[in-house]
């Protein structure tokens, strides 16, 4: 049959779509086109499952040259992905967790969030596009040299019906950071310090288990990996917090704010001690140590921009 006939007979018959099905007349607001609509597919998520989306960079290795990063680790560059992360958690409420490394970052939605009608394509869109709009917004705040070019994330959504699956997601990701972090410092130092080629120092590392690297650090660099930066080792974790600031009284309810820390979450102690998580949330207190002046600094930005926007 003639292609367009056909097309014809399925635009009259198409039951999808009520407009399609109804006989077409003048004073009706839908158009002949409108049985297109009916091509949608219906994405919404399965109920009472995790809803996980993580972000990554687009060619950060070609990024971070381009903007003369630090290597291994540039601790601003960092940061930018942090205020990223903590905007896009202060724009969706339902994410319980964020966790940030190298140049991707993952969200964690309340099981039973009802965020957008659990609709997979418009949370994804929402989050990667809030995530790629803040991480420039930030930009200027911790880099000194301009962006010479737009960055871009891709996103994907995976979802984990247990606490189990959920708790293995992240230890995956930690881990990776640390099988990263250890490989990429001891690299950097033999190339950057040892005078080694990119290749020698890969030949160097062929083969070597991490006690191995720690040894080469120590005993060439006078460096102890666990004494490094937390933020590089362990990755951040943004939770939702109510702050007390060390001035204040710690039997003060506190504000509630997106605290980024950087600490094991594979072992049981990270979730002894932060139970709304995969509990009923309700966001538990932080007392901030007023030697932690980094931190005091990043809430007190925090809470005075949740002023601002009060205000407006
Ligand atoms: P695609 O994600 O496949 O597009 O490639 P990619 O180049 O982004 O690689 P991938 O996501 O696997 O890895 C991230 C890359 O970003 C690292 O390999 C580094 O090259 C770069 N990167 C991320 N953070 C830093 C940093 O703090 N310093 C430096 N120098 N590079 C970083
Ligand atoms: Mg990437």
């Amino acid at each position: 049959m003639h292609f367009r006939a056909l097309n014809r007979i399925f635009t009259k018959f198409s039951f999808t779509n009520k407009c399609a099905t109804a006989l077409p007349t003048r004073s009706m607001a839908c158009s002949r086109y409108e049985y297109v609509k009916s091509y949608e597919q219906d994405d919404k998520i399965l109920p009472n499952v995790w809803i996980v989306i993580r972000i990554d960079g687009k060619k950060f290795h070609k990024f971070a040259n381009a903007h003369k990063f630090e290597k291994p680790n540039d601790e601003n560059a960092l940061n930018v992905m942090n205020a990223a992360g903590i905007a896009v958690m202060e724009e969706f409420r339902d994410i319980v967790l964020g966790y940030g490394q190298s140049d991707e970052y993952s969200f964690v939605f309340r099981k039973d969030t009802s965020a957008f009608k659990r609709r997979a394509a418009k949370l994804l869109s929402y989050v990667t596009s809030m995530f790629t709009s803040s991480y420039v917004l930030s930009w200027s705040q911790w880099m000194q040299r301009p962006l010479s070019y737009a960055p871009c994330f891709d996103g994907r959504i995976v979802l984990y019906p247990s606490d189990e699956n959920l708790r293995d997601y992240l230890s995956w990701r930690q881990a990776d950071v640390h099988v990263n972090n250890l490989y990429n410092t001891a690299f950097w130092k033999l190339v950057l310090e040892s005078g080694l080629t990119n290749q020698q120092a890969e030949e160097r590392l062929r083969g070597t288990f991490s006690s191995d690297k720690n040894e080469l650090l120590f005993q060439e660099f006078g460096i102890n990996y666990n004494t490094l930066p937390a933020m590089y080792r362990k990755g951040t974790i943004l939770l939702r917090k109510r702050v007390v600031m060390g001035s204040q009284d710690e039997q003060e309810k506190g504000r509630q704010a997106i605290v980024p820390i950087h600490e094991d979450l594979i072992g049981n102690e990270f979730w002894k001690q932060h139970t709304e998580i995969l509990g009923k949330y309700v966001p538990g207190k932080y007392v901030v140590s007023s030697l932690n002046r980094h931190l005091e600094r990043q809430l007190a930005k925090q809470l005075e921009k949740q002023a601002t926007i009060a205000e407006i």
